[in-house]
């Protein structure tokens, strides 16, 4: 695989336009469906309610697969048997039968859904990539496609068509415990990455998606991660301009991309719960994009109309609000009734019939568009390279992109040779950690139990370093298979006296894993046992490496300065403790930059594009602002072990109107004696606005690898329009004035000649 950046971020997207042929075909299926089956086709039910555990092993029951399919014509199912991993041949067993049982009974093939959101997640034996949040450090959309390639290649080896992926709702606060399963903070970073990743897992053509591809799932429209509280699946508050440029826009570039499928925000949007919002569903998605793909509710997110957020009086109520407001499947996922109710409603005029058939229609296109009438199942020979070394090296190189380099004293990293060193720090040995949540299983806990041939840091380090050389004393530990907050009695005395006799202290900490809400926390900060652990291990005097292993950024800022170096490794996946140790070791050159803001205090949360007024610390006269905006690392924060020097920024267009080309091109050099990956980052602030402006935005990015003294000019290319932003009135605006342009150190400055204004919702 090369880079491909260039190539994959100005790909033209695929016409997305309705297939004629299958068309007819759905009017000729509709026409002849009965009401029930209609509804089956709008219904999802999780896996365990077709089966039963014996002796440890999931059985499909037949009763129960009569009653589900016979019965109540339900058309999709999900999940893993009790939302743990099943090897290839289970997956073909269980599907392949709901799929026999289901042609024979109604002749329409099941739609089976599952979370593989950083490779296999619940298919052993399967490739397991970094978290998403670790692809976007990379800045390397061609890792995204390629990862959901391999992840579709080896969820079809199981026979399964759907995946619940890309998540590209931006990750804005990092209190909130599903960051690790988006790309980072950034608006931008999100459309890139997850239009890459939707044509990884779908393929160049939406309409026919091969068998060696799935459909996607874009998660979570939107505006989920910037809950009040910080908690999941809590309530936001998001004024209009903000929803409509920046947490729209990743869902608008996927959808263009030719996503199939979204999964709906399980919160609410400014007292609106999502699943009841008719104009975010119906009117921004379906019609204003003129999509014709699915809208899926994320679990039991019906229910949650009632029993949590209490815009409905009951269940029926609650499906009458959310099938009206455009939701096409319902995640029941574990009772009958919503197929009775949804009947009632129909019947009695509460929910028109044009909305089932619409609803229906949406369902079927994305069966015909999977091939599944023809081809229900895919077997498992058709996929030799399922977990092959091809897709490990992948996997491998991808985390080596992923792992942030934040700190080098001295240029203490790479490390010299021969050195002892102590592992220590409660992620020193662990694949959950390195992996996180949805891995093997929701919560990740059962990790160490599946993924024992691949190498924790320890190994890793071992096989790098030699043994000898290498010693392992944690001091802090997390209880295994527990909640992801639970640590064991600390044994930190351990730790120091083992550090006595080293050179180096390879301190691992962080977080364990979580998925959603048993992820939720109450204080930032890291655990007051690995402060301690960090605080103790530096009265040895001895040279501390800090390595964040962590699913959001956990405040450091007591012992950050008593580290030499700092790699940020976020959620590597099973190959992330060998790329750890070729990169200490420098064999691998680190090339990642951070995709979210790092904060440093508690009470100091922002992003990097806040808007001016929020850092300005000073005025004339008595009265000082004190509005410092203080972080630990900025967004695009990265260092190398080489370095790099920009010149001569130039533009084609000094002075621009909404449809010109604007070209930025800037000479980067390598300047070190090893050869490196850059990111160029390309970043706009609008001087003066009739909304207070941002920081800065980013604009453009691209990664190149550069030999020891190469030069080479990059460029970057947007329009015009992408300068402009959603005014106050909710409508977009590119204002007459000067914007400052930014790469690297060099800047210049471009005017805009003639404000634009745009009627359409989208520009
Ligand atoms: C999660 C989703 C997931 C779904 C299906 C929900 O609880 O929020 O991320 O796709 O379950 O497993």
């Amino acid at each position: 695989m090369t880079l491909g950046v260039a190539c994959l971020t100005q790909a033209t997207p695929p016409a997305i336009g309705k297939d004629p042929v299958t068309e007819q075909k759905i009017e000729a299926l509709i026409s002849k469906m009965t009401l029930d089956e209609k509804i089956g086709q709008m219904t999802e039910l999780t896996i365990d309610v077709l089966g039963d555990f014996v002796d440890d092993e999931f059985r499909l029951n037949e009763d129960k697969l009569h009653k589900a399919i016979a019965e109540f014509k339900v058309g999709s199912f999900l999940n893993a048997p009790g939302s743990v991993a099943q090897s290839k041949e289970k997956w073909q067993e269980i599907i392949g039968k709901i799929q026999a049982v289901l042609m024979k009974e109604i002749g329409i093939p099941c739609i089976y859904g599952l979370d593989q959101t950083h490779g296999t997640t619940y298919t052993l034996g399967g490739t397991i990539f970094p978290q998403n949040i670790n692809i976007a450090a990379s800045f390397n959309p061609g890792l995204a496609y390629e990862a959901a390639r391999v992840t579709a290649y080896e969820t079809r080896a199981g026979n399964c068509p759907w995946t619940y992926s890309p998540t590209i709702d931006m990750a804005r606060d990092p209190r909130w415990p599903r960051v690790w399963e988006s790309f980072g903070e950034d608006c931008l970073v999100n459309s890139v990455m997850g239009s890459a990743a939707v044509r990884g897992y779908q393929g160049d053509d939406p309409n026919h998606i091969p068998a060696g591809r799935v459909a996607a799932s874009l998660k979570y429209y939107m505006g989920y991660s910037m809950p009040r509280t910080g908690k999941d699946r809590t309530p936001a508050y998001i004024a209009d301009p903000e929803l409509r440029e920046k947490c729209f826009a990743p869902f608008k570039a996927c959808v263009e991309a030719g996503a199939l499928t979204v999964m709906v925000n399980s919160g609410s949007i400014n007292g609106v719960p999502v699943h009841a919002s008719a104009s975010l569903l119906t009117e921004w998605l379906k019609e204003d994009l003129n999509w014709d793909g699915m809208l899926i509710t994320d679990w039991a997110d019906i229910n949650n109309l009632y029993t949590r957020e209490h815009v409905a009086t009951d269940k029926k109520d609650a499906i009458r609000i959310a099938i009206n407001a455009g939701i096409d499947m319902a995640m029941e996922p574990y009772d009958f009734n919503f197929c009775t109710l949804l009947k009632e409603l129909v019947r009695g005029n509460k929910v028109p019939m044009s909305r089932i058939d619409d609803a229906v229609r949406r369902v079927l296109r994305l069966k015909y568009r999977l091939g599944l009438f023809d081809q229900p199942n895919t077997p498992a020979e058709d996929y030799p390279l399922f977990g092959s070394t091809e897709h490990a090296e992948l996997a491998l190189r991808a985390a080596e992109e992923s792992e942030i380099l934040l700190k080098n004293q001295g240029n203490i990293l790479p490390l010299a040779k021969g050195k002892k060193l102590l592992v220590t720090g409660p992620n020193a040995n662990s694949m959950r950690c390195l992996n996180g949540g949805w891995s093997y299983s929701w919560q990740g806990h059962l990790t160490d139990r599946f993924a024992g041939k691949y190498n924790t840091i320890y190994e890793a380090l071992c096989n790098k370093f030699g043994s000898a050389n290498v010693r392992l004393e944690q001091g802090v530990t997390y209880k295994p298979e527990a909640g992801y907050a639970e640590e064991n009695e600390p044994e930190i005395e351990k730790a120091v006296k083992a550090a006595r006799d080293v050179d180096i202290i390879i301190a691992c900490i962080g977080e364990n894993s979580y998925c959603e809400t048993p992820g939720n926390l109450s204080d930032l900060a890291i655990s007051t046992n690995q402060n301690n652990l960090v605080k103790a291990l530096a009265t040895t005097g001895k040279p501390i490496i800090l390595i964040l292993n962590e699913g959001r950024p956990r405040i450091i800022n007591e012992i950050e300065p008593l580290a030499s170096g700092i790699i940020n490794i976020l959620l590597p996946g099973n190959y992330g403790g060998d790329a750890l140790a070729n990169i200490l070791a420098g064999d691998v050159n680190p090339s990642a930059r951070m995709p979210y803001t790092y904060p440093r205090n508690q009470a100091e949360l922002t992003t990097y594009d806040y808007r001016v007024s929020e850092g300005t610390d000073k005025m004339e006269g008595a009265y000082d602002y004190d509005a410092v905006i203080s972080v630990q690392w900025p967004f695009g924060y990265g260092l190398s072990y080489t370095t790099f020097e920009y010149s001569n920024f130039q533009t084609n267009a000094t002075s621009f109107t909404a449809n010109d080309e604007l070209h930025f091109s800037v000479d980067v050099t390598n300047s070190g004696t090893r050869a490196g990956k850059e990111i160029v980052m390309l970043f706009s602030r609008d001087l003066v606005a009739s909304l207070t402006p941002e920081n800065r935005r980013l604009r453009g990015f691209k990664k190149l690898e550069l030999q020891p003294g190469e030069t080479q000019t990059v460029t970057l290319s947007i329009k015009g329009s992408d300068l402009a932003f959603v005014g106050a009135d909710g409508k977009w605006i590119l204002e007459q004035g000067d914007f400052r342009l930014q790469n690297g150190n060099q800047t210049l400055n471009i005017t805009c000649s003639k404000t634009h204004k745009w009627d359409t919702p989208n520009k």
